[in-house]
């Protein structure tokens, strides 16, 4: 009897404890807990914007409150039914008609494998160390938040722009955003805005000492390579083959692949700055029921590869030459096509100003000094909504103000430190005052600039 009433009250005891751990150690630290902000965050990540179905209902319900609450006036759009965009407007007090800044971010956020995650990954729980685990609590509704949060801290101290900030909230950026800024940056509502400078998504700095600017995009080409040649048993040697053709240029590509992973790995260029090759298909063969045909060569051969080539007019060339005459060379039975390219002006993928002649970067750079953090442009290799942005001639810079978390976009336990994300706060607040104080415009400033 006595052993069996231990064991009970043995078991009550872990079971307590477990209690315990949950409720007490489990959490975050009691500050970040009762933050305002980091509340108005996580419930904002809780909200299952993920794709294929996102929840875009509940989130403009929730960011239409939040801008009701600051202050902005709203409208939303629907250019495609269920995917809708939300713009919420800070009016500028000038007078005059200034170009207006847009802060932007998308508001769905890519799936997730839950089974791999420590924490459900739409229960935005936070750890004893504030690191808040959440789907998109990197990409990108952090940067979302931040731009609110900044201007209610402005809006508290009574400041006011000169011209006008928006804050955009737009579906399916995961998607390729066709459905979104796709629709938008062709409409008249867009240019009716007025835009001078976008501000997007852009890259957490590793370090306490930068951020980091995102001002261009590599030029993306989905290219497959489509090899034909003689058929017949699976016996015979057959000059040039389908396959024989292919493995000719994957041998040319992979060399490629090499040289240009090995520039990275010696440190003398940067991943921005060489041409990615990677294989995504390989198709052939006979299929069967359960396999394929083993004893038949075929015919055609098919692979596809995602390149990622730096935005320059010149190495879009130099590639092209490359494709045409040693990847899929015609008198090699081969041929090529892109399923999709990016777009270019005059040949090129256009990109923002990133010095000091633009006074976006500027006033961008100089913000940031004010954190002693220094600001490095960056051409990223994957699409973001900017492009459609920089495509309409309108400048855009890619900044997650956001360091010393590990980056972990589209991966498992993606978190946010909560700590990092009060401090990016205060970074966007000094920009939104920058840009919102600068009265001057992108033309006018050039023209300053170079009468000096
Ligand atoms: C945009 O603003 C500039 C500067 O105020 C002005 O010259 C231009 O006409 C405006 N364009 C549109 C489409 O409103
Ligand atoms: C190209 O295809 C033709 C017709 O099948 C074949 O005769 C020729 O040998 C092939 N050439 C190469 C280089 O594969
Ligand atoms: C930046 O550095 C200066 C000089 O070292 C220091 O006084 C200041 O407190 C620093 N500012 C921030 C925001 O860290
Ligand atoms: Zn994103």
């Amino acid at each position: 009897m006595i052993e069996i009433q231990t064991l009970k009250y043995g078991k009550l005891i872990v079971f307590l404890l477990l209690c315990f751990c949950a409720g007490v150690w489990g959490r975050g630290p009691e500050d970040l807990e009762e933050n305002p902000a980091v509340q108005r965050f996580r419930t904002y990540l809780r909200i299952r914007t993920v794709q294929p179905e996102p929840d875009y209902l509940s989130a403009i319900n929730f960011l239409l409150g939040q801008a009701k609450e600051i202050g902005l006036s709203t409208r939303t759009f629907e250019f495609v039914p269920k995917k809708p965009i939300l713009l919420t407007t800070w009016k500028g007090s000038s007078k005059e008609k200034l170009q207006s800044v847009i802060l932007n971010s998308h508001m769905d956020v890519v799936p997730v494998e839950e089974e791999k995650w420590k924490y459900p990954p739409f229960d935005a729980e936070m750890d004893e160390d504030g690191n808040i685990f959440a789907r998109g609590s990197q990409d990108m509704k952090v940067v979302g938040i931040m731009y609110l949060e900044a201007i209610r801290i402005l809006k508290s101290k009574g400041w006011v722009p000169v011209r006008d900030v928006h804050v955009l909230w737009v579906p399916d950026e995961e998607v390729g955003g066709d459905d979104g800024w796709g629709k938008f940056s062709v409409s008249k509502e867009f240019e009716e805005l007025n835009a001078s400078i976008v501000l997007d998504e852009g890259s957490i700095s590793s370090s306490g000492d930068k951020y980091i600017a995102i001002n261009g995009e590599k030029n993306m080409w989905w290219l497959v390579i489509t090899a034909k040649g003689e058929t017949g048993h699976g016996s015979i040697y057959f000059e040039n083959s389908a396959a024989e053709n292919m493995f000719k240029s994957i041998a040319s590509i992979n060399a490629f692949r090499d040289s240009q992973m090995a520039l990275v790995r010696a440190g003398e260029k940067s991943s921005e700055e060489v041409v990615s090759v990677n294989s995504v298909f390989l198709k052939s063969g006979l299929p069967t029921s359960d396999g394929f045909t083993m004893n038949i060569q075929p015919s055609v051969v098919e692979a596809g590869f995602d390149v990622r080539i730096p935005p320059s007019k010149e190495m879009a060339a130099l590639m092209k030459k490359r494709v045409v005459e040693e990847w899929a060379p015609k008198n090699r039975n081969m041929s090529f096509y892109f399923t999709s390219q990016s777009e270019t002006r005059d040949g090129e993928v256009p990109l923002t100003t990133a010095d000091d002649s633009n006074p976006w970067w500027f006033l961008l750079r100089t913000a940031v000094s004010k954190f002693n953090a220094t600001l490095t442009p960056r051409i990223t290799g994957g699409a973001t909504d900017s492009s459609f942005v920089r495509m309409h001639g309108v400048d855009a810079f890619g900044i997650t103000a956001i360091q010393n978390v590990p980056s972990l976009l589209h991966n498992h336990n993606e978190y946010m430190n909560g700590y990092e994300f009060l401090k990016g706060i205060n970074v966007v607040v000094e920009i939104i005052d920058r840009f919102g104080s600068f009265s001057g415009s992108r033309q006018s400033y050039q023209i300053q600039r170079s009468s000096m």
